[in-house]
C-alpha cells in the first residue's frame, strides 16, 4: 500500500474518533485489519496514536494557521491535516515527504479540491513551525497536550506530581507481560524471551511482571498462544494480590471483561470458585477467549452487577473484586484518544455510579468476606472520594488492604482510603486500589 494511503487511512480514523466521538479501539483494529504489510500497519498506528495523544496541541496549532475554523464538512481535512502536523512535529518523516503524501492522501479521500489548502497550511506550518510551536506554548492545553479540564483536575489532586504525571501520559507505555505461573516461571520465560532474541526486565512489585525492551505483537511473543504469557500493565498486575484469594473461596469478579484480572486470579489460585460477569456480551465474549487461550475455568455470566436478581444464585462471595468503570484517565498512554473522549461531566457521572455499586455488592459479600474496588483513574473524585462517602454510609465496614509488601516502593502512593499508581514514563499506569472488609464470619 502506498504511504498515501495509509495517511488516508489514519486521516479517517482520526476523523472518526475526533469528530464522531468513536474509540479508538473500536475504529483502529478493523483498519489496520484492512492493511497486509505489517510495516504499514505499524505506520497507521503510531500516526493514530500520536495524532490522537497530541491533539490539544495539534488542534491549537491549526488555529492559529486558520482564519476560520474548518466547516463541519471539512471533517476529514481535520483529521489529515493534524496527522500531517503530527508528522512533521513529532516523527523523523521529512517535512517535504510528510507534505506530499497528505496533499496525496486528500486525493485519495476525494478531495482533490482541498489539495492546494493543504499543501498551503503544512506549508506554512514547515516555514514558521518554531514560531507557531512557542506560540502554542502559551495556552497550557497546547503546551501539555492535554484539555484545560484535565489539566486542571490533575494539578489540583496531585500539586507536586501533576507535571510528571502529564509528560508520562504523552509518553509511549512499555509492553509489560504477566507469565503463567501454571504453565511456567517468570525465571525460565525470561530465559525464553533471551533465547528469542527479546530483552525482557522482572518486574519489581508484580511477581509475574516482565516488561519488554521493546513492544512487539502478541502473536511473536514467545509461548504466546499456549497460555505461557499474556499482556497486562504492572499496575494491573498488583490487583489479582491484593483480593488474596485462597483455595475453595468464592469470589466474584463483577466488571471482569476483557478478563486479564479473572484470568490472573485463576492462574495463581486454581482451586477458586469464580464468577465472571459483565454486562457487554462482546466485551465477555473476549473473558472466554482469554480463559480458553489460558486453560483456565470460570463461570460467565453477562449481567449487570446493579441487578444481581438476574444473575446471582443468592450464595454470597468470600471475596469481590469490583473493577468498576471509570474515566480511564490512569491508563491515557495506552488510550490517548481519552483526552478526546471524555468530559468533564463524565466524571461526575461515573463517580455516582461506582457509589451505586459499590452499595449494591456490599449486599453480595459474606460476613467476614473481602471487597477490593479498582480503578484506572487517577482523580480522587473516583478514587478515595466514593469509597470515604460509602464509609460513611456503612460504618460497619472495615479498610481492609495490606500492603506491607509494597511498602516502600516510590511508584505507589498510599492515599486515606487505598493505595494510588500513577502513570510515569517507562513504568505502569495509573490504578487505585481500595480494600473493604465485612466484619462477621
Ligand atoms: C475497567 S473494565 C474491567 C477490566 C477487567 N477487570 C480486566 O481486568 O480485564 C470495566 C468493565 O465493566 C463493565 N461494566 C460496566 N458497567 C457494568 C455493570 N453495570 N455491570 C457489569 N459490568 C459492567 C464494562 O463492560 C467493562 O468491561
Amino acid at each position: 500500500m502506498s504511504a498515501a494511503q495509509v495517511r488516508a487511512a489514519a486521516g479517517r480514523v482520526v476523523t472518526r474518533v475526533a469528530a464522531e466521538g468513536r474509540s479508538l479501539n473500536e475504529i483502529l483494529p478493523p483498519a489496520l485489519a484492512r492493511l497486509s504489510d505489517q510495516r504499514d500497519r505499524s505506520l497507521l498506528q503510531s500516526m493514530c496514536y500520536g495524532a490522537l495523544r497530541f491533539l490539544p496541541r495539534l488542534d491549537l496549532l491549526l488555529q492559529l494557521m486558520l482564519d476560520r475554523p474548518l466547516r463541519s464538512r471539512d471533517r476529514q481535512l481535520h483529521g489529515l491535516l493534524v496527522v500531517g502536523l503530527y508528522q512533521m512535529a513529532y516523527s523523523a518523516t521529512p517535512a517535504h515527504a510528510a507534505i506530499q503524501e497528505t496533499v496525496q492522501a486528500a486525493r485519495l479521500l476525494r478531495r482533490k479540491d482541498a489539495t492546494g489548502f493543504i499543501n498551503a497550511v503544512l506549508r506554512r506550518f514547515q516555514r514558521e513551525g518554531d514560531a507557531l510551536l512557542q506560540e502554542t506554548d502559551r495556552q497550557e492545553s497546547g503546551r501539555y497536550a492535554h484539555p484545560q479540564w484535565l489539566i486542571d483536575r490533575i494539578r489540583a489532586d496531585w500539586p507536586e506530581a501533576w507535571e510528571s504525571i502529564l509528560d508520562a501520559n504523552n509518553s509511549q507505555a512499555p509492553m509489560w507481560l504477566r507469565v503463567n505461573r501454571r504453565a511456567s516461571s517468570r525465571e525460565s520465560y525470561l530465559e525464553m524471551l533471551a533465547g528469542a532474541g527479546r530483552d525482557g526486565y522482572p518486574s519489581a512489585l508484580a511477581p509475574e511482571g516482565v516488561r519488554l525492551g521493546e513492544a512487539i505483537p502478541v502473536q511473536a511473543l514467545p509461548g504466546f498462544g499456549e497460555g505461557l504469557v499474556s499482556v497486562q500493565d504492572e499496575g494491573a498486575q498488583l490487583a489479582a494480590h491484593f483480593l488474596r484469594p485462597r483455595e475453595g473461596e468464592r469470589i466474584l469478579d463483577a466488571c471482569a471483561a476483557p478478563g486479564g484480572k479473572t484470568c490472573h486470579i485463576l492462574e495463581n489460585c486454581p482451586g477458586v470458585d469464580l464468577q465472571a460477569l459483565d454486562i457487554s456480551a462482546p466485551r465477555l465474549e473476549q473473558v472466554r477467549e482469554n480463559l480458553t487461550r489460558l486453560n483456565l475455568q470460570a463461570a460467565l455470566a453477562c449481567g449487570d452487577v446493579l441487578e444481581p436478581a438476574s444473575w446471582w444464585d443468592g450464595r454470597p462471595f468470600d471475596r469481590i473484586l469490583l473493577d468498576v468503570p471509570c474515566s480511564a484517565t490512569g491508563v491515557i498512554r495506552r488510550h490517548p484518544d481519552i483526552k478526546v473522549l471524555r468530559t468533564e461531566g463524565d466524571v461526575a457521572g461515573f463517580a455516582a455510579r461506582q457509589g451505586e455499586i459499590l452499595d449494591r455488592v456490599w449486599g453480595l459479600l459474606a460476613p467476614g468476606g473481602f471487597l477490593l474496588y479498582v480503578t484506572c483513574s487517577i482523580l480522587k473524585q473516583e478514587n478515595d472520594e466514593p469509597v470515604q462517602a460509602f464509609m460513611e454510609r456503612h460504618p460497619e465496614a472495615k479498610p481492609g488492604l495490606k500492603f506491607d509488601r509494597l511498602g516502600s516502593a516510590d511508584s505507589i502512593l498510599q492515599s486515606r482510603w487505598g493505595i494510588q499508581t500513577l502513570p510515569q514514563r517507562g513504568g505502569m499506569d495509573g490504578f487505585y486500589f481500595s480494600g473493604i472488609g465485612k466484619p462477621g464470619g
